[in-house]
């Protein structure tokens, strides 16, 4: 067994950290935040995962897993160091790399002997060799610091399986050494695991989420040419999805991607490309038509409503995917921003991310206000929006719903819904890419 460091208990941090204790390694956590630390101590874990709490429970249980809030510490209990602290995106977008950069200099300045420094935060290209100057720089006589890249492709929502039960491992190294280190921690995984030098690791990493990115930007435009033509999303993506070069994941119109992820690595992809003379016009519009969605959830709204201002709308689904409690970039929180401003009366839930909503939009009794289940937020609305297709929104009991309704009207930001189901239970039913269900009422 291989014990290690993992600086940063955030997402990855934390998944990183509690999936290699499952895999039987010794794993010391760092963070400044003490707070957290208190929490984990306990076997607690401070956002929703599904699957994390109870790993986190059972090795802090068994002590595979500590917690420190000394890097010092951290930087000499092991020889593989993860480094899985944030790069929030600065005011103009570029990612703040400088607690990746103050982790690498203070590992450098404490840490003797050899360390392997893992980059597994998602970094723009190059990360790793501002890394190794930083560790050039301030490192002691007789240490000997490598690096390496080992980008995650996690899923909120799905983060441990993904973990554990990885499509591939791509390890972007430059010794001998570094390989090895990292090919003996990963060595009973099944999947392909890719080698490569550590600007190919960055690479695959930036590629793939904009190439995702791109994929729902494409149905999303293709699906505002099926409204105009009267054809359907869901098929065309089907039919699509046949093709095997093609496959049918990440297909699904809708109001867009969200995250902490696409829409920030979107940009930093087409910012690094340009930096380095790369005309990055593609991505551009992946991040346009990706904007344009809220928009066009609006002028549904309006079609259906006609006049918002002063109008009931209830919101169901804040999270910008279903199984997180996560709302950064959600399409929600512009929608909610845009329909507020109207203004409108906003009733809102989410099974797990109404906490988080509230620290961005507080409750005002009368504008916005939070309800215990969907049937409360609907009442008295003239209209629901779907904005995350959770499970739970599949099984509504829409009876009971439309009846609370001022008018049986939902438009459906994720197409989550059965049109003709919908059709039935009388109501009007908007959603991306099919056609609109209307009434004369
Ligand atoms: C994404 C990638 O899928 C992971 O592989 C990657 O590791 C991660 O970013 C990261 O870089 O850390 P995540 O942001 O958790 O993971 O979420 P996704 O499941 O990829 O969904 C992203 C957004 O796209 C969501 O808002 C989702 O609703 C939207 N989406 C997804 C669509 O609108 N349509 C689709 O067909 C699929």
């Amino acid at each position: 067994m291989v014990p290690l460091t993992v600086i940063g208990t955030g997402y990855v941090g934390l998944v990183t950290a509690a999936c290699f204790a499952e895999m039987g390694h010794p794993v010391l956590g760092v963070d400044r935040d003490r707070e957290k630390l208190n929490l984990l101590r306990t076997g607690t874990c401070p956002f929703y995962e599904p699957g994390l709490d109870a790993l986190v429970a059972k090795h802090v249980g068994s002590g595979r897993i500590t917690f420190t809030d000394d890097l010092i510490h951290g930087a000499r209990a092991s020889r593989i160091i993860f480094i899985c602290v944030g790069t929030p995106p600065l005011p103009d977008g570029q990612a703040d790399l400088s607690q990746v950069e103050e982790v690498a200099r203070q590992i450098a300045e404490h840490a003797d002997g050899y360390r392997l420094l893992v980059e597994k935060s998602t970094v723009p290209v190059r990360t790793a060799q501002w890394i190794k100057r930083t560790c050039a720089l301030f490192r002691r006589s007789n240490a000997q610091i490598d690096v390496a890249s080992n980008p995650e492709f996690l899923r909120e929502g799905s983060a441990v399986h993904d973990f554990l039960h990885p499509d591939r491992i791509v390890l972007g190294v430059e010794s001998d050494e570094g390989r090895d280190q990292l090919l003996k921690l990963y060595k009973s995984f099944t999947c392909p695991i890719l080698v490569t030098n550590i600007a190919t690791a960055e690479l695959i990493k930036h590629a793939s989420n904009a190439f995702l990115a791109m994929k729902i930007s494409f149905v999303n435009f293709a699906a505002d040419v099926c409204e105009r033509v009267g054809a359907d999303i869901g098929q065309v993506a089907e039919g699509m999805g046949f093709d095997q070069r093609i496959g049918r994941a990440f297909l699904y119109a809708g109001a867009g991607y969200g995250g902490s992820c696409f829409p920030k690595d979107v940009k930093a992809f087409m910012r690094m490309a340009e930096e380095v003379g790369v005309e990055a016009g593609l991505l551009r519009e992946v991040d346009r038509i990706n904007d344009l969605r809220i928009e066009r959830l609006l002028a549904k709204l309006r079609e259906a409503l006609w006049v918002i201002n002063g109008k009931t709308i209830a919101v169901l689904g804040l999270a910008f995917k279903p199984n997180t409690d996560d709302i950064r970039e959600a399409p929600s929180l512009r929608l909610i921003g845009r329909l507020a401003e109207g203004p409108a009366r906003l009733r809102l839930y989410d099974p797990q991310a109404m906490g988080r909503m509230r620290e961005v939009f507080p409750a005002v009794p009368g504008r916005i206000e939070y309800a215990a289940s969907p049937a409360e937020a609907a009442q008295g609305a003239e209209a629901v929006v779907v904005l995350t297709e959770w499970e739970e929104f599949k099984t509504l009991d829409f009876e009971t719903l439309k009846r609370g309704m001022r008018t049986p009207i939902i438009v459906d930001g994720r197409n989550m819904l059965d049109p003709a189901e919908m059709a039935q239970l009388g109501f009007e039913y908007y959603s991306v890419g099919r056609p609109a269900i209307r009434h004369a009422f």
